[in-house]
């Protein structure tokens, strides 16, 4: 039995210094800011979520990740862990408590509880006319903006380690994540990729809420965020390149292993940031797979992952 379920992944929090042009990037890639203070950066999605994205002034560097628990039983739970911060009061806007703990690359994990609503951001949707569907948008004529993204929510963060069997123990026996997809190379135990979901139970839920991948360093792999639909994935891209000012280092392409449309950039210190569309969807039934690195797991169209994605990592 895990120490806790979490409930969600609630935000990545990662340090720059200068709070100007994180913000300028975050918001050319489709996020709102909710708050800034002296110190640090709050940027929201459109869904209620008081913030998905802190960045606190100084040094570049990941701090690590926040997720959500559902009653302040799991946090006083959590408090019981080695090395466990303790129940304290987020003096941050949005509030709400927490308690810290370290994974075992060293990155911050916080376990959230009663942060703050706001009220959501409407997006106007176009309907897409298909051949199943061939008058979802009669008698209008298409209009879209250009513009950045909307994100949505965040969706899921990614770590590389070269301590991959310790870190996937860690995060499912402490967590409460579970197993979809584990990668292997050779024989079952050589896992490179591993994929974890939450476990809501009936509960349908993203692929998945994390992922590790074994790196000969430790750092960020990528952060990544959900965007109203895959014309506003495209329409971001447009929009990003457009500006000329921020490095586009994969996709669009249609992942193998997770479903999503996906499309990443790197902010001004090089850490990646993910743009997906329609993920695949499961609940705790739906089980896990091991999956042959030998067998076809390159993106079914698009570009496959370069070595550089592959091996990314952001300290
Ligand atoms: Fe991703």
């Amino acid at each position: 039995m895990a120490l806790v379920s979490v409930s969600e992944i609630t935000y990545g929090r990662m340090r720059a210094p200068d709070l100007d042009a994180m913000e300028e990037f975050l918001t050319e890639f489709g996020m709102t800011r909710s708050a800034r203070t002296a110190n640090a950066l709050y940027m929201r999605g459109t869904d209620p979520a008081h913030h998905i994205h802190v960045t606190e002034l100084g040094e570049p560097r990941f701090v690590g990740f926040a997720y959500s628990v559902d009653d302040l039983d799991d946090l006083a739970r959590a408090a019981t862990a080695p090395g466990a911060s303790g129940i304290e009061n987020i003096d941050e806007p949005g509030g709400g408590r927490r308690v810290r703990l370290t994974e075992p690359n060293g990155y911050q994990i916080e376990l959230v509880h009663g942060i703050a609503s706001l009220p959501p951001i409407s997006v106007a949707g176009t309907p897409i006319n298909t051949g199943a569907e061939p008058r979802k948008r009669v008698g209008s004529f298409m209009k879209l903006n250009g513009g950045p993204s909307h994100v949505k929510r965040i969706g899921h963060g990614g770590f590389s380690t070269p301590r991959l069997p310790e870190s996937i123990r860690w995060f499912r026996d402490t967590l409460g994540v579970i197993a979809t997809d584990d990668m292997y190379r050779g024989s079952v135990d050589n896992i490179s990729t591993s994929f974890s979901r939450l476990d809501r139970g009936d509960d349908y839920v993203d692929h998945h809420v994390l992922l590790i991948r074994k790196n000969e360093k430790a750092g960020l792999h990528h952060i990544s965020y959900e965007v109203a639909d895959v014309d506003d994935l495209f329409l971001g891209h447009a929009h990003l390149k457009k500006t000329g000012k921020y490095e586009h280092l994969q996709g669009i392409s249609r992942v193998a292993v997770g479903g999503q449309i996906t499309d990443f950039w790197l902010d001004p210190w090089g850490r990646m940031h993910e743009h997906w569309s329609d993920i695949d969807r499961l609940n705790k039934a739906n089980g896990s797979r091991t999956i042959d690195l030998a067998s076809d797991v390159s993106a079914t169209w698009g570009s496959p992952g370069s070595q550089r994605f592959l091996q990314y990592c952001s300290p």
